[in-house]
């Protein structure tokens, strides 16, 4: 398979970065959810497991960007729908990129706002640059849960999207993001 996208195909970089994303993104959310559920005890680790997850995310999302740029991605499969799905689409992933990349600062600001350091990845700790204001921290945390939930419903539209391409419109639009896929 090649390195770069053609203009017919993705290549095995944008591939491999679209499905890493797409398995810490919902990993993100998940740990997310799960750190509200925990007992007082768990509650610090669970975070710090969240964390991690969505610094790793913020780092793929951000590579992928960079290789987007650096490698323009395939002409869109025409579709027997028109150009308006060609348009819908790019708007979505144009949405998709600015909410994965606004969810992780919102994250750092809710954690800053209550007066504590970011852990990054356990290896150094970066001090909160603010005192404690719980009505920000609070503020800002309602935001980061209502983009993340937002992220959450648009990937499930994103997917029917994909299914829809490959199971009525029949176009290659999922084959050149799955490989092996007949
Ligand atoms: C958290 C999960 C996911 C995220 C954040 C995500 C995000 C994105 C983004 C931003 C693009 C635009 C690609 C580009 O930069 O050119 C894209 C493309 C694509 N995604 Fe996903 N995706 C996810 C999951 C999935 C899943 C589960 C499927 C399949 C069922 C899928 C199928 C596709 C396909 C087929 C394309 C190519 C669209 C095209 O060629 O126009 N994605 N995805
Ligand atoms: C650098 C990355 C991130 C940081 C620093 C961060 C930080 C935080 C913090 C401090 C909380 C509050 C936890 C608590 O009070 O118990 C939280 C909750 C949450 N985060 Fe993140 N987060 C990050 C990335 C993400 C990502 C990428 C997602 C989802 C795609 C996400 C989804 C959630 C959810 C769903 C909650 C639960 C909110 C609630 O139920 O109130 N986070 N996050």
């Amino acid at each position: 398979m090649r390195i770069r996208n053609s203009a017919k195909t993705y290549g095995s970089i944008a591939i491999s970065l679209h499905w890493i994303v797409a398995v810490l993104v919902p990993a993100s959310w998940l740990s997310g959810q799960l750190g509200e559920e925990m007992s007082r005890g768990s509650e610090e680790l669970a975070l710090f497991a969240h964390i991690s997850l969505g610094l790793a995310m913020l780092g793929v999302a951000l590579a992928r960007l960079a290789w987007r740029l650096a490698d323009p991605p395939p002409v869109p499969e025409p579709t027997r729908l028109g150009a308006w799905t060609v348009h819908a689409g790019e708007i979505a992933h144009l949405l998709i990129y600015g909410i994965m990349f606004a969810i992780p600062v919102l994250g750092i600001l809710t954690q800053f706002a209550s007066g504590e350091a970011l852990p990054v990845f356990g290896l150094f700790d970066i001090a909160s640059p603010w005192r404690a204001d719980r009505s920000f921290a609070h503020d800002m945390k309602e935001m980061h849960e209502a983009l993340a939930n937002g992220l959450m419903i648009l990937i499930g539209v994103h997917v029917a999207a994909a299914l829809l391409h490959h199971y009525w419109l029949h176009d290659r639009t999922l084959k050149r993001m799955v490989p092996g896929l007949r």
